[in-house]
């Protein structure tokens, strides 16, 4: 039995397989698809225009507000740009309820979010809050008083938004678990802003921002010197990408006021649904499950590959798959014992019987244990899935299928950004500079080796190889939508400011 559980877990770690010519198909679908999004407007990768025109250059200054939805936290900050690459940050977090990611009305929603902005200013900006509470009672204050004495918010809203403006966009969809059909097509920054003055806050929605065009924003303020970042990308609770476009390339039409003398914009690719036709992307039973399970089946196809929300939920499918399999033993520990009785038993109630029970930080987990006896990791099996002593062939067969699907998450991810870099032409402009790409999220951040597990594919990606892969930097943008939010922020008062 002991070897056919070996062998089963081959055969299950081999669907997982993403070779270097797999990396390069997918490189060259997705510069199909990608400039398909710049021509035209419904196509998979949506190509979003930002409005936003330049990154920064480190000297920008002043205080702002942002607030950041989409990830594992709500956030509320406030940010002191120093002008000379550093900031100082002031913020809180709160996890959002789970029953106002799927509320009946958008109301819920945003109501709570300018509540958590109240409580913010009460706590941390006090002075400033009830200076404006008092002199908007007061008929002495002068005329413009209130648009002065305003915080400019940026808004980080990580979800696909057809922008119209600097601070205007509808949603047209909702992803990673969110799903409240009301807000669909609304502008989100009107949603915030209604709520907000309900509560006579002394605050304006200024920039709507992607949590990617955030990151990279902050990327660039705070890494700036002799190469420009050109990719903002998350690869945390979802996945995605900005990145900065040539003007040139952007067919589709662009409604709204944009500053042009740049000729560039940042574009938000949503790459979360790169390839949901399924022309390249790799599809194993267990991925096809997960997507029929999903409130959005055949959206996000890529995002569902590649991100912290999906992974764990793959590694479940994969690992019941293989408990189910009645050749092998895997988690009952009858062949340890000599009377025949397991020793091994899994807890009433154990995540892994469960949809989305398996959190992908136990991927990390695995990952990071190479010791022989892999204590840690069963240790963790028993915490985090009440699988009480696994044997460490258990472990192991566990450790092969987990490790195969973040491996293949992370070859996925360099095929979005190997194609980015690609399209940007900036390998081939310059000689030696470091083409920069900024990251963020949990997964980026905590899963051991995500990033050389990239680098190796960009190496056997045509149109990089071994010596452009030695030339991208991915740097760890930690607080890029705090940052990146003042920041844009600050580009929407400027733009208003030169009355564009
Ligand atoms: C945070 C950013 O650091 O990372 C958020 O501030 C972003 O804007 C998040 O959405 C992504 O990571 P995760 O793991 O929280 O989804
Ligand atoms: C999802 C959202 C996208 C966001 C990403 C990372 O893909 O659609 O807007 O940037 O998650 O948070």
């Amino acid at each position: 039995m002991a070897n056919s559980l070996g062998e089963e877990t081959k055969r299950i770690v081999a669907q997982f397989d993403y070779t270097d010519d797999d990396v390069n198909k997918g490189v060259r679908e997705f510069l199909r698809q990608m400039n398909e999004g710049l021509q035209k407007d419904g196509t998979s990768i949506s190509q979003i225009p930002t409005y936003v025109t330049g990154v920064p250059d480190g000297t920008e200054k002043g205080l702002y507000m942002a607030v950041d939805l989409g990830g594992t936290n709500f956030r509320v900050c406030s940010v002191h740009l120093n002008g000379d690459t550093t900031f100082n940050l002031t913020y809180s977090k709160v996890a959002i309820p789970k029953e106002l990611m799927v509320a009946k009305t958008s109301k819920e929603l945003f109501g709570f979010l300018a509540k958590q902005i109240e409580i913010f200013l009460k706590k941390h900006h006090e002075e400033h809050f009830e200076a404006h509470v008092h002199r908007r009672k007061s008929s002495k204050a002068p005329e413009g008083y209130e648009e002065e004495s305003m915080f400019q918010l940026g808004f980080t809203f990580s979800f696909p938004v057809q922008q119209f403006g600097i601070n205007k966009g509808s949603l047209i969809r909702w992803t990673k678990g969110f799903d409240i059909p009301d807000t669909i097509g609304k502008d989100v920054c009107a949603l915030l802003q209604d709520e907000i003055d309900l509560l006579h806050l002394p605050v304006k929605v200024a920039a709507l921002v992607n949590d990617t065009v955030g990151t990279l924003m902050a990327r660039s303020y705070a890494a700036p010197g002799k190469t420009t970042t050109l990719i903002g990308a998350i690869f945390g609770t979802g996945t995605n990408g900005a990145y900065v476009e040539k003007i040139t390339n952007l067919q589709k039409s662009v409604d709204g006021k944009y500053d042009k003398s740049t000729g560039e914009m940042v574009i938000n690719t949503e790459w979360g649904s790169f390839d949901n036709q399924l022309n390249v992307l790799p599809n194993t039973q267990y991925d096809a499950k997960l997507d029929q399970d999903s409130v959005n089946p055949g959206i996000q196809i890529f995002e569902k590959r590649v991100s912290g929300m999906f992974l764990g939920e793959i590694v479940r499918l994969a690992v019941v798959n293989l408990y189910e399999n009645t050749n092998v033993s895997l988690f009952k520990g009858a062949s340890n014992t000599n009377d025949g009785q397991s020793t091994t038993h899994i807890g009433d109630g154990s995540g892994l019987f469960q949809q989305w029970g398996l959190d992908s930080s136990l991927m990390s987990v695995a990952a990071a244990d190479t010791t022989p006896e892999l204590s840690t990791l069963r240790q963790e099996l028993d915490s985090q899935l009440q699988i009480r002593s696994a044997s460490v062939e258990d472990a192991q067969a566990f450790k092969d299928i987990a490790d195969a699907i973040g491996r293949r998450a992370a070859r996925l991810s360099a095929v979005a950004l190997g194609g980015i870099v690609i399209q940007s032409g900036r390998l081939k402009e310059t000689k030696d500079e470091l083409v920069d790409i900024g990251a963020d999220g949990s997964l980026v951040e905590y899963y051991p080796h995500f990033r050389e597990m990239i680098s190796e594919a960009f190496k056997a990606t045509e149109g990089i190889g071994a010596e452009g892969a030695e030339r991208i930097r991915i740097g760890i943008a930690t607080d890029g939508s705090g940052v990146g939010a003042a920041l844009i922020a600050l580009v929407a008062e400027r733009m208003e400011n030169k009355g564009i």
